[in-house]
């Protein structure tokens, strides 16, 4: 496949990186102000080292890597909420032409899912998005191969950078801000985490969950979603007593009005559901084979892109 790679953080250039022991071959790459196009296949290592060096991919702009020819685009801008732009249209235009796109990019798919299938009808593209979710997981392409109609529910921990937070706040018995500040200088969480402790990020991929299980419409402001701001040693302290801890929970539950919840949760200190560190877990709950675990890396440019290569590979 020839792939148009729209964004430079951490998840685009993981695959740009990747993308050639894939079998794949990367024809553009495009930041936020730059652009490198070679049809015939960019130097991938040539490009992210001057993207390094002077902080650009190249000489052209972001809609002349949109107007070259590829077989399928990438779109791993950052998320935005609301119209879910620019990454919306991004995807609307490749699919206009006929090519195939896979998001990393959570907006398109949180806040503008009908939008997006009704591009998608119209085209001879196909658009995949495993990577929306839990990063390396394979969520979606398992809830695919189930069936979406023997999924009933879904739940789980889904943002790596607060359940580091936590699991550390509860092992350490440090306070909030000193563990956030840690997460900060190790690269876990991002220069603004807000999406990530306020619950915003994981409440995203639940609502994309549930617009995958019912087929439907559901955005971010039909979540109910509370974060870990408030949280305190002594409130970790007190679950500890008891033999249980604290984790941001996402629950989704199909139905004719699916509800999508996110919020602290008391689990079983040593149960499934406390997974440490930026690990993410999410139980599946079917009509046929009862509940199924899967967990993982949901967060890191590497961890991330594998999913986005799995996507490609699985384009028809
Ligand atoms: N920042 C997210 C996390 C990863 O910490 O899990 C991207 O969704």
């Amino acid at each position: 496949m020839n792939i148009a790679v729209v964004g430079c953080g951490a998840v685009g250039r993981a695959v740009c990186e990747l993308a050639g022991s894939y079998g794949h071959r990367v024809t553009a790459i495009a930041d936020s102000t730059s652009a490198a196009v070679d049809e015939n296949g960019l130097d991938v290592t040539t490009v992210l080292d001057r993207k390094a060096e002077r902080g650009t991919v190249g000489s052209g702009d972001r809609e002349h890597a949109l107007a070259s020819e590829y077989d399928v685009l990438v779109e791993a801008t950052p998320t935005t909420l609301g119209d879910a732009e620019p990454g919306f249209s991004h995807a609307e235009r490749a699919l206009a032409r006929d090519a195939h796109v896979v998001l990393a990019n959570k907006g398109p798919v949180a806040e503008r899912y009908g939008d997006l299938r009704a591009a998608e009808r119209d085209s001879a593209g196909t658009v995949l998005f495993e990577a929306t979710v839990g990063g390396a997981i394979p969520i979606l392409s398992t809830i695919a191969d189930l069936g979406s109609e023997d999924v009933t529910a879904v739940r789980g921990v889904l943002n790596g950078t607060a359940n580091f937070v936590l699991s550390r706040m509860s092992a350490e018995g440090l306070d909030y801000e000193h563990v956030l500040a840690e997460a900060q200088d190790l690269g876990v969480a991002e220069t603004d985490p807000t999406f990530d402790v306020e619950g915003t990020d994981a409440a995203l991929k639940c609502v994309i969950l549930a617009n995958v299980l019912g087929d439907g419409d559901v955005t971010l402001d039909d979540a109910q979603v509370e974060g870990i701001t408030r949280l305190t040693p002594s409130a970790l302290d007190l679950a500890s007593e008891d033999g249980r801890t604290v984790r941001l929970v996402g629950e989704v539950t199909d139905g004719e009005d699916p509800t999508v919840r996110v919020g602290p949760r008391l689990v079983p200190e040593h149960g499934t559901l406390a997974v440490t560190g930026t690990q993410n877990i999410v139980q599946l709950e079917t009509r046929h084979a009862g509940q199924l675990n899967l967990s993982g890396r949901g967060a890191g440019g590497r961890a991330t892109a594998s999913a986005v290569l799995a996507d490609i590979g699985r384009l028809p």
